[in-house]
């Protein structure tokens, strides 16, 4: 054991990565013994630990840039490799070190791997791989068909989750469902914080949290409320902290979980994402077991809300639905890795006790199709999006003094440099394809052991987003070459913030460098789709990613004021005139919002809704 890793602290058995992965000798093929520490799954671990590394990472994105082809870099990288080894080789020799390995990495950074990570298999037989899941589909088909007798299939959902960002587009679309009797929503007690002083002011009960959500979707009469409930519970609990008297009255007739609850944040440290996403998972899947298992019971399936990233930094070949890999690469974060795990966990439940699971993995979620909204959801990519619109702002202010001017351009400047390749693509999908793959998989058995991609098909590059913004927000945004600006960049601009006591903004460009950069190199993972239309039956063409980015840009900027409204009751309001706003405005123009350039879109906005009080000056005419 290294001193490195003697200075962990010791993780709870059931919390430790070897009870999923296992280290294997590139060598002898064997199953090495020793502990996996979770830092070692991610790709920072493994990167940027010699100064040709570093060197050799810009050339290869270098050389991405200018060829177009990831293959081609592979292939310098690998002469590059060869020829280093040769040098060590006779290196050594010349200085009589009989290590070469030893020399080849104190000159090169060249590591010798000597171990591969690989997901530990359930112990079924492979027959049992392939039969498991189409007899538990049959199951689910007769389930169903007694569910609907002569009519409508009455489905009576657990919906974990749902206060979040596609857990409120489940119950917008359930909502319209008419096959969807009843939606049981599962809600924490939320703490109401004085943002100030951090002191707690109230404490929110679920059932408060419930109504006022389904206020903020703008379901005010008692009929479009009525199917929705809400219980007490938190999913890191047992029995997902649903009290037992509660459990025994709904379980027999719920006939699905939706597992939808997750921490998604790609900062969290390794124990906090474990207990929101696996102990959560492992809760959600021992409580639909156990309503499976309930005589009488009408439960169908499970659905477990995962990620298309599942498959972590994979940058050959496609990430198929059909098989998670450890991947060569590692992952980005501890979101992705506790999310594998997860998906390894349903997987064994489905195949060790029989739950009928239904795997779905949405990729990056963003406001929905029509008007960009997302109900106050300020994740992932609205980050970034957020940040350079405050930037602009602030470049375009002539507020203060000459001095105090020239102080916020040249902070704002800062902020607007961001790492990325520009030919590293990301994987979009809007809320409403997310929810609408949710809701179709609940009446669709031929789903159950399936593992199902909510993707798009059609991936933005870096270079086309910071086109879109530019076109949008009127922002210049530099892309800055990831490795030098991880490695020498960013210390040094966060330095002199720091220096100049702009801490907030130091401490947003880091986060936002150390969480974006891994999904803005060159090579990400091509996630591989097709279930979603068909085994659930989705529309296709799918959503057009660059009319729904053109939206979130939109939505961010107006609805939101780049993140600074935070009152989720405003949002709501401000929604409201949006979408009516730009449904209108679609039904004027007979195209989609997203394909009106941005300048024309600005001039005709202008014309029909007041963005100062949010009203509508008048509605579009058809
Ligand atoms: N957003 C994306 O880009 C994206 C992409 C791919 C996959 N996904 C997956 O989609 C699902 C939903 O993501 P999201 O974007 O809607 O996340 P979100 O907006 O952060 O919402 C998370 C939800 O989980 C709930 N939750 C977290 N911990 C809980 C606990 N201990 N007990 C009860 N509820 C708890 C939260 O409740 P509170 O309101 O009480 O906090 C909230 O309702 C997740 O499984 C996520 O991994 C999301």
């Amino acid at each position: 054991m290294t001193a490195e890793m003697s200075v962990e602290p010791t993780l709870p058995e059931e919390m430790r990565p070897s009870r999923y992965i296992e280290k294997v000798s590139l060598i002898t093929g064997e199953i090495l013994d020793e502990e996996i520490l979770p830092k070692q799954l991610l790709v920072q671990q493994h990167r940027d630990y010699h100064l040709l590394d570093i060197h050799a990472r810009r050339m290869m994105s270098r050389v991405v840039r200018e060829t177009g082809s990831p293959e081609e870099a592979r292939k310098k990288m690998r002469q590059l490799r060869h020829k280093g080894r040769r040098a060590a080789e006779v290196i050594a020799k010349l200085i009589g070190q009989r290590d070469v390995a030893k020399v080849s990495k104190a000159l090169f950074g060249l590591k010798e791997k000597e171990y591969f990570f690989r997901f530990k298999r359930p112990s079924v037989t492979t027959a049992e791989i392939t039969q498991r899941p189409a007899e538990l589909r049959e199951e689910a088909r007769e389930k169903l068909e007694n569910l609907s007798g002569k009519g409508r299939p009455a489905l009576r959902v657990l919906l974990t989750g749902g206060t979040g960002f596609v857990g409120k587009e489940i119950i917008w679309q359930a909502t319209r469902d008419d096959d969807i009797a009843e939606m049981i929503v599962v809600i924490r007690p939320r703490k109401v914080v004085d943002r100030k002083t951090g002191e707690v002011v109230r404490v929110l009960s679920p059932a408060e949290r419930g109504e006022r959500l389904l206020d903020r979707l703008w379901l005010d009469t008692p009929e479009t409320r009525a199917k929705f409930s809400f219980v007490a519970g938190d999913v890191e609990q047992p029995n997902l902290g649903i009290a037992t008297e509660v459990l025994e009255e709904l379980g027999p007739r719920i006939t699905h979980v939706v597992h939808c609850a997750a921490s998604v944040s790609f900062d969290d440290p390794y124990e906090k994402s474990f207990r929101a996403n696996v102990t959560g998972t492992l809760n959600a899947l021992r409580f639909s077991h156990a309503v499976q298992s309930m005589p009488g019971s009408s439960f169908v399936a499970h659905l477990g809300i995962e990620t298309s990233y599942i498959h972590g930094r994979k940058v050959k070949g496609l990430a198929r639905e059909a098989e998670v890999v450890f991947p060569r690469n590692f992952y980005n974060n501890f979101y992705e890795a506790t999310k594998a795990m997860a998906s390894f966990e349903t997987e064994r439940f489905m195949l060790e006790k029989g739950l009928r699971v239904v795997q779905l993995c949405p990729a990056i979620v963003i406001g929905e199709t029509k008007a960009g909204n997302n109900r106050g959801d300020t994740k992932v990519v609205n980050a970034p999006v957020n940040l350079f619109g405050r930037a602009q702002e602030a470049l375009a202010s002539q507020d203060g003094s000459w001095i105090a001017r020239s102080k916020g351009h040249m902070l704002a400047k800062m902020a607007c440099v961001f790492p990325a390749d520009p030919t590293a693509e990301l994987n979009l999908v809007p809320v409403d394809r997310v929810a609408a793959g949710i809701l179709a998989a609940l009446k669709k058995p031929a789903a159950v052991g399936e593992r199902i991609h909510l993707a798009g098909d059609h991936r933005l590059t870096s270079q086309q987003i910071a086109q879109i913004v530019q076109e949008e927000l009127g922002v210049k945004v530099k892309l800055a070459e990831p490795t030098l600006h991880r490695t020498v960049t960013l210390p040094i601009v966060t330095k002199i913030l720091k220096a100049a006591k702009q801490d907030k903004i130091a401490h947003a460009l880091d986060k936002l460098g150390t969480i974006f950069a891994g999904y803005s190199e060159w090579g990400q993972p091509i996630h591989q789709v097709g279930n979603d239309v068909r085994v659930l039956g989705l529309p296709t063409p799918r959503p057009n990613t660059e009319h729904v980015f053109r939206l979130l840009c939109r939505h961010n900027r107006f609805v939101q004021d780049f993140g600074k409204v935070h009152d989720l009751d405003e949002i709501s309001r401000r929604e409201k005139a949006w979408w009516d706003f730009m449904l209108g405005l679609e039904e004027e123009t007979g195209m989609p919002v997203g394909a009106i350039p941005a300048d024309k879109f600005h001039t005709m906005m202008d014309d029909r809704l007041d963005t100062t009080t949010f009203t509508l000056l008048r509605r579009g005419e058809a």
